[in-house]
């Protein structure tokens, strides 16, 4: 027979035990998390905080789950040779720590977007979300036209993208950005290293190699004729130079195009050339000089 006070006494203990459990399982976790911020290491090694999503970026996450990007896309770069030479910095745990559900994805039919912030302009990711054919010949994504309202010809109109089409964007755009930007680590300091005082005397010989260093680079957004007006064009705002008419935004002399050349125009889709020679950017000067008409 069970007597009152021993009832009392598994009452008490139970009671006890469930506070206990309370307070390790719950109530301890709950007040030290909040000092938790999820860490990553940056590009330059020091240990940085990851910051939440803003709800611009949010809302563009949750777009891109109820669209499958991610049946077609994964987001995660593995620590294998090829995938960090193409997508860039291996995917650390903390960058994930916002991510429920996880959008890692199993499929690669498209290219890793863990990386994709900042690779391209917010211009180019329209231009390519309307149309991702015209961008990359051939490309099997579909075409995201609901993102933009029509032009008059009931066409999407890729100068104006939906608040859903420039959330999405955002987000695409804050991918994997977490670690710093790992796809300019000298900044601002490469910029100011371009010191060149004259520019070389142009011969017919730099004019031809620069023929074809120009179409192989550049005539995609300028145009085969220097015309501005190459099959990504379209897309881009501000858009390509027109080098026929020679109107350039930056100085016109042969050593201020050098500098925009090598460092490119920050928040255009013009990139920076710093992939070219030096004198290989000589010689797309010469050529380009060819085109203008005055
Ligand atoms: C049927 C598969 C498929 C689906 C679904 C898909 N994509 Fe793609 N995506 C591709 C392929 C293939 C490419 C590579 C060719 C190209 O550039 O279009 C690509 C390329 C991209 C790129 C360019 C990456 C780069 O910088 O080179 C981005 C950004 C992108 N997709 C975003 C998205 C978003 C956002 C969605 C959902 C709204 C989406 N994709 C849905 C197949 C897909
Ligand atoms: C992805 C598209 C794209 C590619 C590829 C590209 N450009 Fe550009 N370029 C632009 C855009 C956009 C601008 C306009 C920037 C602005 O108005 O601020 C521009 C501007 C320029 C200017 C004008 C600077 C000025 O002062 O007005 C020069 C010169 C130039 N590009 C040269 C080149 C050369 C040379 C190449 C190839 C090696 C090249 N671009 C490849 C998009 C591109």
């Amino acid at each position: 027979m069970i007597t009152t006070s021993f009832k009392g006494a598994m009452l008490g203990a139970g009671f006890g035990l469930y506070i206990a459990s309370f307070i390790v399982g719950y109530a301890y976790p709950a007040m030290t998390a909040k000092n938790d911020v999820p860490k990553v290491k940056d590009i330059h090694g020091n240990i940085v905080e990851v910051r939440p999503y803003t709800e611009l970026e949010k809302r563009g996450r949750e777009i891109y789950i109820k669209e499958a990007c991610w049946i077609c896309h994964s987001q995660f770069v593995r620590s294998a040779g090829m995938d960090e030479k193409r997508y860039g910095p291996v995917s650390q745990a903390g960058e994930f720590a916002y991510d429920y559900p996880a959008t890692f994805g199993t499929r690669r039919i498209g290219p890793d977007l863990a990386r994709e912030g900042g690779k391209r302009t917010d211009g180019w990711q329209y231009g390519h979300l309307a149309n991702p054919q015209a961008m990359t010949q051939g490309s099997i994504m579909p075409k995201y036209v609901w993102y933009f309202e029509k032009d008059s010809n009931g066409e999407p109109d890729i100068t104006k993208p939906t608040e859903d089409g420039k959330a999405l964007i955002a987000y695409l755009q804050r991918l994997g950005t977490s670690i710093g930007d790992f796809r300019n680590p000298e900044g601002n300091k490469k910029a100011s290293s371009v010191s060149v005082a004259s520019a070389p005397k142009f011969t017919p010989e730099m004019v031809n190699s620069g023929k074809a260093i120009y179409e192989a680079n550049c005539a995609g957004c300028h145009g085969i004729n220097g015309n501005g007006a190459g099959p990504a064009a379209a897309a881009l705002n501000p858009p390509p130079r027109n080098f026929i008419k020679a109107d350039y935004k930056y100085g016109s002399s042969d050593v201020d195009l050098f500098k925009t050349i090598t460092n490119g125009v920050k928040g255009t889709a013009m990139p920076a050339w710093d992939s070219l020679t030096e004198s290989q950017r000589w010689e797309v000067i010469a050529y380009i000089r060819t085109f203008e008409k005055k």
